[in-house]
Parts: C-alpha cells; structure tokens; sequence
C-alpha cells in the first residue's frame, strides 16, 4: 500500500519499539495524520499527494509529539541538494539506490512511487556497484534482502531502463555495457591545464590555449591537438622542454583512450525514466572528476536551455517545441570527496558550483554522498538544502557534517535508558540503514529507518 488515507494503512513493516527518545518535540513538519505520512523537502501543501518517494519509517519518538512508524516520504517536485554523510558501511550507497529505484522506470510499479512521472538520473558510480540496479533480487544470494522485503510487504523490482557506461580499458562482465569516452571539445582551457599539470597562467597554459583556439570549430582528436603542438608554429617561442611536456602528458592520455572525438553525448541520454550508470572505478581520480565536470556542464546547459524555452513559450502563450526532455535531473555522486574536494585541482568543483546555483531554474537535483565530510568543497555544500545523516565516528567530520544540515539537530536524546547530549554522541549511536534526515520544512533533524531496497543491491564486495 503506498501513501494512504486511511489510518493504520501504511507500509508494511510496523515500527511499534524503538530504543530512541528525542528529548526536544518537533514542533513543525510535513505530516499527514491520516495514513501517518511524514513528508520531507518540502512545506506544507493541500495538493495531492504527488511526486513523492518512499524512504523508510520515521525511528524515534519523541516528548509531545511521537511520529514512530510513520512512512517517510521525499518530495521530487523541487529541485534539491542533498548531502549524505556516513562513515564506511552505514548505508550512503543504499540511499543512493533507494533514491534511483524510486525516480526510474521501473518494471512493475511499486508502491515506493506516489504519483511520480519517471526522470532520468545519472550516476557518478566511483565503486561500480550500481550495476545490479538493473536486476530483481532473487536465489540465495539475495536472501537476507528477500526477507527484508517481505518484512516491508514491498516486492522485489527493476530498473526497466539502465545503462551502464564504463571505460574502454575496464572489464566487461554484463555484456551490453556502453563505452564511455568524452570529447576533447567538450574539455575547457582552464581543464586541460589542470589534467596536464600546467598553470594557466604560464608559457604551457599559453600554448594550449593557442591550439585550442585552433581546433574550436571541429570536432578534434588528442592526435589534432598532438599534431598541432609538434609543428611548433604555434607560440614559437615557447621552449622545445616545455612544449615536451605537454606532449608527453598529451600522449599519455592518448593511451588512456578516454578521449574520442565522438564521445559522450549527454543530450542523447535525457530519457525519461532512464538511469545512466557511469562505473568509474578505473579511473584515476583526476579522470573520475573530469566525466563529472563534463557531465554537469553539459546537463546545466541543455536544461537551462530547455527550461527557458519552455518559459518563454508559456509567456507568449505558443506552445514549446515537443520536446522528449524531462522536466527533472538527478545526479547523483558516491563518494563525492573523490570528485569534488575542499582542496587541491579538480575539474568537476567549478562545473558543480555551477550546476547547484543553476539548478533551481533548470530542473537540476544533485546527491552528493561521502564519508569525509570534512573534505567536499564548501561552494556546493553551501546550497545544500537536505541532509541524510548516517553514523559518523570522527569528530571532525561530524563537525563538518552538522554544519551542513538545514534545520537543528536534537538537543538530546534517551537512548536505552541512558541520556546523551551531545549529537554527535548520538550520531555515533546508530545502525547501518538509519539516518537522521534534515531539511527546511521540519524544525528539526528526525531519526529515519531507511528501507530496503527492491531492486538488487550488491552489498560491501563490489565487483
Ligand atoms: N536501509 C538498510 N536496511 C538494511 N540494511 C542496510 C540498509 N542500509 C545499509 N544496510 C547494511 O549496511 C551495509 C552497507 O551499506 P552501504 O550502503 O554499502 O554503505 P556505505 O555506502 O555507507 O559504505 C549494506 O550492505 C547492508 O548490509
Ligand atoms: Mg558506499
């Protein structure tokens, strides 16, 4: 049974016990009494209850108000940001595969979709382990998940649409995997200095810039730019050692195979109800972050573009162009240290900042998971508008993690018998698959028992 109206007609699983008392009551938040609803990002609204996502059950009750066992949903009618912190093991991967399995087609419907219109999703899949998104968990293999999902009354699903991209030189194990490769155009000055450690500022970042210049209007190779740098008509008084350089790094690229001049055509992959799986594991990290910034420029782009279109159609009242786009985007980063840290080059935190700032008006929703939440990039933090706050050891991250949460965090809270008052006490307390969720439109953080998920999930051994 998905979002109900009746009372005692939610799902599956009933939560009745829980070691967790909140001191401090909530005293504003999305709820609907009828059917026990909890709803999180966004307000109060007396419209159906549409474009919802189904995460879990509400874990704690509290002084006042108790909300345990409530179903708890996330909104997908707003564009969000979502932080997910956690240290190894306590459930980041899962909530990525909970938010994929409830924006896609999937092959039967399913209660952990409230009236949704299926989105395409991309995901920055840094462990390849999203792979088994695209089959239904089954055999022994799955069976502690299988009876999980029996406990929830949820049955066991697919993705109907999922592509999986991997790298030229990565193993192929599933057979239709799709070659990823990116275009040197689609690569910016500032980019290619930073891949080929030059500053931009410098006789090399000069150079480049001039052969780039060059090949601007074609659809060139790493061998154009190689070509155009050897002939050394180019900035001729650049020195033969530093224009070696550039050659030698050029060339190791070349080897690389990850640049194709007819690579990845982001346009092509906005299909509604499709998730595209970028499996990313063997790359470098530099490399990692690079198929990210490309991938949120080009995303900002189109949807920008499609957004503006369609307003301006609305304003003249013509009617747009048909147009196959979805409406919404999400992309989805695991282990968002890798791509986007606080310190040092990478080329995808220029291109997120800007996807974040942009995305409000383009349809653009970004999940960021980490287990070093001291070290993402605070620009894109900065927006942040939801919180997924799993168990965290280090008081360095939990600093940082509660730093990024949009609304309070508990003042306290009776665990077993026992008071605790520091939250990050708290946050130390809790299981694998629970969470504390924040965000604007509850006046507090509030303990979430994430549910299982109903497509297949790979566990700690990716492959
Ligand atoms: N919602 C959940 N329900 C049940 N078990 C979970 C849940 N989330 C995580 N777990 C358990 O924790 C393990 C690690 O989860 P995972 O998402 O891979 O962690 P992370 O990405 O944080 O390292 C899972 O294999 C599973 O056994
Ligand atoms: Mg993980």
């Amino acid at each position: 049974m998905g979002f109900s109206n009746k009372l005692a007609d939610y799902i599956g699983k009933s939560i009745e016990k829980t070691q967790y008392i909140a001191i401090d009551p909530i005293v504003k938040c999305n709820y609907v009494q009828k059917g026990k609803n909890f709803i999180f990002g966004r307000g109060d609204d007396d419209s159906a209850p549409s474009d919802l996502l189904y995460i879990g059950k509400i874990l704690e009750t509290a002084s006042g108000s108790s909300f345990l066992g409530a179903d708890a949903w996330l909104d997908t009618r707003f564009p969000h940001v979502l932080y997910i912190t956690g240290t190894r093991g306590s459930g980041k991967s899962m909530d990525l595969g909970i938010l994929i399995e409830g924006l896609s087609q999937l092959d039967q419907s399913s209660p952990v979709q409230q009236d949704i219109t299926p989105v395409t999703t991309f995901l920055i899949d840094t462990q390849s382990q999203f792979w088994t998104l695209r089959y239904e968990p089954k055999g022994s293999d799955c069976k502690k998940q299988l009876e999980e999902l029996k406990a929830w009354n949820l049955q066991p699903n697919a993705l109907a649409d999922a592509k999986i991209f991997v790298p030229r030189d990565s193993t192929k194990f599933i057979g239709d995997e799709l070659p990823l490769t990116l275009r040197p155009r689609d690569v910016l000055h500032e980019e290619w200095c930073g891949l080929l450690g030059q500053e931009v500022y410098s006789p090399q970042g000069h150079l480049l810039a001039e052969v780039l210049e060059k090949l601007a209007t074609t659809d060139f190779s790493l061998d154009d730019m190689i070509r155009n740098l050897r002939e050394g008509r180019l900035s001729a008084s650049v020195a033969e050692s530093s224009r070696n350089v550039l050659l030698y790094r050029l060339a190791d690229y070349a080897r690389t195979g990850i640049f194709d001049p007819s690579g990845l055509k982001v346009e092509e992959l906005l299909i509604p109800g499709r998730c595209n799986i970028f499996m990313l594991r063997d790359l470098r990290d530099e490399d990692k972050a690079l198929v990210t910034a490309i991938l949120a420029r080009q995303l900002f782009t189109i949807m920008g573009r499609h957004h503006q279109q369609r307003r301006v159609s609305s304003f003249f009242g013509t009617s747009a162009s048909e147009s196959r786009i979805p409406s919404r985007v999400w992309l989805l980063v695991d282990e968002a240290h890798v791509v986007c840290p606080s310190s040092g080059d990478s080329p995808a935190r220029e291109a997120l900042v800007e996807y974040v700032k942009r995305g409000r008006d383009a349809g653009l929703s970004l999940v960021l998971a980490t287990q070093q939440p001291s070290a993402v990039d605070d620009r894109v933090l900065s927006q942040v508008n939801l919180s997924f706050s799993h168990r965290l050891t280090f008081q360095s991250d939990i600093n940082a993690a509660v730093a990024r949460i949009p609304t309070k965090t508990l003042s306290g809270l009776r665990f077993s018998g026992t008071k605790i008052s520091d939250f990050g006490d708290i946050l130390r307390l809790v299981e694998a698959g629970q969470c504390f969720i924040g965000d604007h439109a509850t006046s507090r953080t509030i303990l979430v028992q994430m549910r299982p998920r109903i497509t297949t999930h790979a566990g700690q051994s990716p492959l």
